[in-house]
């Protein structure tokens, strides 16, 4: 974007163009309502960076009603249910026929991020790439400023709101007086080291395994490409993983007795990622509202992360409209209570199946035996693989 058109007012300044902000600032487009979208890092960073991969129905329903689901369509893989494996056995839980036909698309957060982008782009309006230094103010004065670095320029762009879609390591939370806001955490002593490999699914549909060694996932992002996790420890060097030694740990963990495991071919991409709950609450201070991960993160073992940043997203935006047309600050008012309702639900459902499915340094035999005998539960009652399966497939974003 060229120096000149970036605007020194807007109603919106969003920080952060991360899947929350950029459907944010989409949502807002289409209601006629102006944002500035800042984004710290380039686009080729926010477009590549990989990370988990399953959209809700609420998510895949948000995204074809927003008209950004062209891709999706053509790409995303519809799964009606999902595998669990334990004791060397895969049992198959049929989402859609508990939940009246709800089902989980895969399909890559990158290629979201990647469809908002061009979204937005083709609306010309403002998303800086490449801001290295965003500062929020004033945000209880009722005339809140954003200040920024673009192309050298010092800028300062004045708003009625900011949207803080920032992630968990943004300035947007760190922003709030420590006294107007109360935060929930908790860490998990282990964590997950995530390959993508060139090689074809060997399963339709994913695969969740506890195995004495550990917890591993089978997962896929299209017909040539697996996604596959193994539990490791919090702070594994993932270079001291050999493909050789990744293989060997999957094969061992996710065999099953049928002769079930994955393709091998080669390893594109490695990384660790950290196992952690959050809530910040309120998701509000002032003329600053929280979205996505800079309020809350789940454990990844939900799948929950991307689907709750694009709830808070729609129902902020709804919120804005209802704001801008008709003077009411009813909405934005209930913003936080109503999201946190559904954060706490997907915080609750993470956890639990994060405890279910992974074992503990600290943990000793008889947990084990308990987590199999709640797994054998699971796949033995109608009723416990259903509220699985409600969850897992997301109630309706309202
Ligand atoms: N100024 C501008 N941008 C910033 C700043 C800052 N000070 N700090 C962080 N950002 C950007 C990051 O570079 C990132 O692109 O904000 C974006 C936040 O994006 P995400 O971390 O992806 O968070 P969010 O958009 O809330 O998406 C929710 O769901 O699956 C989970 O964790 C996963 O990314 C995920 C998410
Ligand atoms: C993924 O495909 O990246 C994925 C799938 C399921 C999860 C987490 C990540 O629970």
């Amino acid at each position: 974007m060229s120096a000149s058109s970036v605007p020194t007012r807007t109603q919106i300044a969003i920080v952060g163009g991360g899947p929350a902000g950029l459907m944010l600032g989409h949502l807002l487009s289409q209601r006629g309502i102006q944002s500035v979208i800042l984004e710290r890092r380039a686009a080729d960073h926010v477009i590549e960076r990989v990370r988990a991969g399953v959209l809700e129905q609420g998510t895949v329903d948000l995204l074809a009603s927003a008209g950004v689901d062209e891709r999706l369509r053509a790409l995303g893989m519809r799964h009606d249910g999902i595998y669990v494996a334990f004791s060397s056995v895969r049992h198959r839980i049929d989402m859609a026929a508990l939940t009246g036909g709800r089902a989980i698309t895969i399909y890559g957060q990158n290629e979201v991020v990647r469809d908002l982008i061009q979204a937005r782009q083709r609306t010309a309006e403002p998303l800086l790439f490449e801001v290295p230094d965003a500062a929020i103010h004033d945000l209880d004065t009722g005339h809140p400023r954003v200040t920024f670095t673009d192309d050298g320029r010092a800028r300062d762009l004045s708003c009625d709101f900011v949207a803080g879609c920032d992630g968990f390591h943004g300035i947007c939370r760190a922003s709030i007086p420590a006294d107007r806001l109360r935060t929930y955490e908790r860490t998990y002593p282990f964590g997950w080291l995530g390959i993508l490999a060139n090689a074809a699914p060997t399963s339709d549909e994913l695969v969740y395994s506890l195995h004495p060694q550990g917890f591993a996932l089978f997962s896929m992002r299209s017909a040539s490409v697996t996604r596959l996790y193994l539990q490791c420890a919090p702070d594994e060097d993932a270079d001291t993983w050999s493909d050789e030694r990744i293989w060997n740990e999957l094969d061992a963990r996710l065999t099953t007795e049928d002769g079930w495991h994955p393709a091998r071919g080669p390893i594109v991409q490695k990384g660790v990622t950290g196992m952690r709950s959050f809530v910040a609450e309120p998701m509000r201070y002032g003329a600053l509202f929280l979205a996505g991960d800079a309020a809350h993160i789940v454990p990844p073992t939900g799948a929950k992360g991307l689907n709750l940043a694009m709830a808070d997203v729609s129902r902020l935006a709804d919120a804005f409209d209802d704001y801008y047309r008709g003077g009411q600050s009813r909405s934005l008012e209930s913003y936080s209570d109503r999201g946190l309702r559904r954060v706490w639900r997907a915080q609750r459902f993470s956890w639990w199946m994060t405890s279910m499915l992974h074992r503990a340094p600290e943990q000793g035999e008889f947990d084990y035996r308990r987590q199999l005998a709640e797994l054998d539960y699971l796949v033995g009652s109608t009723a416990a693989m259903t509220s699985l399966a409600e969850n897992y497939v997301g109630t309706p974003i309202a």
